[in-house]
């Protein structure tokens, strides 16, 4: 049993392994991410704008995230699951923020959860951790925050905010995080970052110092519509083929070349006469 725990997260930063992480939301990519033996699968709130057509993460609900998480969870059998807590799902109370952490680990079947934010969210954090729930935490570009930060863009770039995000980082590394995922912020800051916590980083758009790296699946095969992002590296084209292939598929049937005999039943005995 390879199954990738809060344990070998640790330990894969220490002997310098990269973590490789990826996004899913269904079975069937989930099994094959699994089987190529991907360490990391996030149910991302990214879910939203990937498959349920959103403008951004924040209408994504708690149902959402435990449909789509207990489809995922079911085709794991080695990656570390982590399922995103959605837009004001653990801001309101400390109570509310553990019954809806517990929902995407006993529903859902996800073995850690993802909040985003620094110090504001690290008691929060904390009461998860301590509940028994590993907790990922989520700096930078925070799109739950879109509207707060006015717009996808790079965050730590001066000073200040450079300065504001190391504190983040270590106050959720006190506050017990398995694992801290950095979005869009400049590479010398992620790898300050990352030199300065014992556990992983996880970047993206944030740099090769990184300790692991993550994609939106959508977008590095090439299946998102629309903007896709400066530090995504498409390494497929699968709108091109569904395009083709369902292309072929109308014309073929169009032209009555699909169903042949080889796709068919034989005749019943009765109806030959
Ligand atoms: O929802 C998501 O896909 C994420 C990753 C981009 C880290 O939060
Ligand atoms: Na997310």
């Amino acid at each position: 049993n390879d199954k990738v725990t809060v344990s070998t997260l640790k330990k894969f930063k220490k002997d310098g392994i990269k973590i490789t992480a990826l996004t899913a939301y269904d079975y069937p990519t989930a099994k094959i991410l699994d089987e190529t033996g991907i360490h990391f699968i996030l149910v991302g709130d990214s879910l939203g704008m990937a498959v349920l057509g959103y403008e951004s993460t924040i209408p994504v609900t708690m149902d959402d995230m435990v449909h789509h998480t207990k489809a995922v969870a079911k085709a794991a059998k080695n990656a570390f699951i982590v399922a995103d807590m959605p837009f004001m799902t653990y801001n309101i109370s400390k109570e509310d923020a553990l019954k809806n952490a517990a929902r995407l680990l006993a529903e859902g079947g996800a073995q850690a959860v993802k909040l985003e934010g620094g110090v504001e969210i690290a008691e929060t954090v904390k009461a998860i951790v301590n509940a028994g729930i590993p907790v990922v935490g989520h700096i930078g570009l925070t799109p739950q925050s879109v509207n707060k930060l006015g717009g996808y863009k790079v965050q730590g770039k001066d000073d200040k905010t450079a300065s504001k995000l190391k504190s983040d980082a270590k106050s959720l590394e006190d506050a017990g995080i398995c694992a801290l995922v950095l979005e869009c912020v400049p590479i010398d800051l992620a790898r300050e970052i990352t030199e300065s916590l014992s556990i992983p980083t996880i970047g993206i758009g944030a740099g090769p110092y990184c300790d692991g790296q993550i994609l939106v699946l959508h977008d590095m095969l090439g299946l998102t519509q629309g903007h896709k992002p400066k530090f995504v590296k498409q390494y497929a084209n699968i709108d091109k083929i569904i395009r083709e292939s369902v292309n072929n598929y109308i014309s073929d049937v169009q032209n009555s070349l699909f169903p042949t005999e080889e796709y068919s039943f034989a005749s019943r005995k009765s109806d030959v006469k």
